[in-house]
């Protein structure tokens, strides 16, 4: 049971780790090209912080905790970081959001490090578009890499798309049906005005392609709802599923129940807020664990009700691969 209760009623049981903001690709929407205005390493928490904060979190009643970047995969070592994770009382789900390049290195090692879930963020099958939006040529890698992770037997495995103006319908058709056949999930989402790239790339509605795999797949609305944002049309038949993260068409601020802590140790309360909490100065002035469950519970009184992404489109400066997306 969370202790964590925002000043609107919503309970925080779920934590996006950052563990780094670096990345080896530059996908049109997030990191702008020839980025190159990262943390430095001093500043990042190590392992035995990023474990402190992370068991007091438990404490405080989160459960889920989902390791993101940058790429993460990135992070040296990080199967021992999530083996670290999975040992601290309290947390029952461990998830990775990757960009799969390095998947086929680590599916393995991850699985048994106690890693609970996998999701793979893959634009399009078609080499040239993937290219164009994630600036370079590694789409077979990322295909190689989720192989690899369906062969560690992880699922399910859920592909993440951004479904941008201008994808093309044929393109979501392709994942969709490539889904299908390997028994993954697919989530399309919409382009939220996250820094200049998610501004220039333009935001997008994602009402239209839900109506059309309604009709072309036979797909149902579902009441269920995972521990994300994302709403589902499964088939009747199968039980094949395509999720909707839909921020900017129609919000789900109001059952929010993450927070997210950056590489350097900054908790942001909300993707399109500027409201945060500085734990890293606490952490290295030697903050006992008593003062580091107030610090958070303190922290969880500055969460904004809603994001403003429509009305202030301009507001929020930083990246997602800045905040951990
Ligand atoms: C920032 S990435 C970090 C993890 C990993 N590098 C990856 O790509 O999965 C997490 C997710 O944020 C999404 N993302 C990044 N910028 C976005 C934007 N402006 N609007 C919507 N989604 C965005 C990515 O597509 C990805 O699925
Ligand atoms: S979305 Fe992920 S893979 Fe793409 S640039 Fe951002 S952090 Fe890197």
């Amino acid at each position: 049971m969370s202790e964590l209760i925002d000043p609107f009623g919503r309970k925080i049981e779920y934590l996006r780790l950052s563990v780094t903001d670096r990345c080896d690709l530059r996908c049109n929407y997030c990191m702008p090209v020839g980025f190159s205005d990262y943390e430095v390493p001093e500043n990042w928490l190590s392992f035995e912080e990023v474990e402190r904060v992370i068991k007091a979190f438990a404490r405080l009643g989160v459960s889920s905790i989902r390791v993101t970047g940058g790429e993460p995969l990135l992070r040296k070592n990080l199967p021992d970081l999530i083996s670290r994770l999975s040992q601290i009382s309290g947390v029952d789900d461990i998830s990775l959001s990757t960009n799969g390049t390095q998947l086929t290195k680590y599916s393995k090692d991850l699985k048994q490090a106690g890693l609970n879930r996998i999701n793979v963020s893959l634009d399009s099958l078609d080499p040239n578009e993937f290219s164009e939006i994630c600036g370079k040529n590694v789409l077979d890698k990322v295909l190689l890499g989720l192989d690899s992770a369906k062969q560690a037997g992880f699922s399910p495995i859920k592909i993440n798309a951004v479904y941008s103006q201008k994808t093309p319908l044929s393109s979501a058709e392709s994942l969709i049906e490539y889904a299908m056949r390997n028994q993954f999930t697919v989530r399309f989402i919409e382009v939220m005005p996250v820094g200049d790239t998610g501004r220039n790339v333009g935001i997008s509605n994602l009402q239209s392609l839900k109506k059309y795999c309604e009709s072309k797949y036979g797909l149902v609305e579902t009441l269920e709802r995972g521990p994300g944002p994302a709403r589902y049309l499964v088939s009747p038949t199968s039980g094949f599923k395509v999720g909707f993260i839909t921020p900017m068409s129609q919000h789900f601020c109001e059952t929010c129940n993450r927070v997210r802590l950056s590489v350097e140790g900054t908790i942001y309360l909300c993707l399109g807020q500027n409201d945060k909490f500085e734990l890293r100065p606490l952490l290295r002035a030697g903050i006992s664990d008593d003062e580091l469950l107030e610090a958070i519970k303190l922290a969880i009184t500055m969460k904004p009700e809603r994001h403003l992404f429509n009305e202030q489109p301009d507001k929020i400066i930083r990246i997602m691969a800045r905040t951990g997306g």
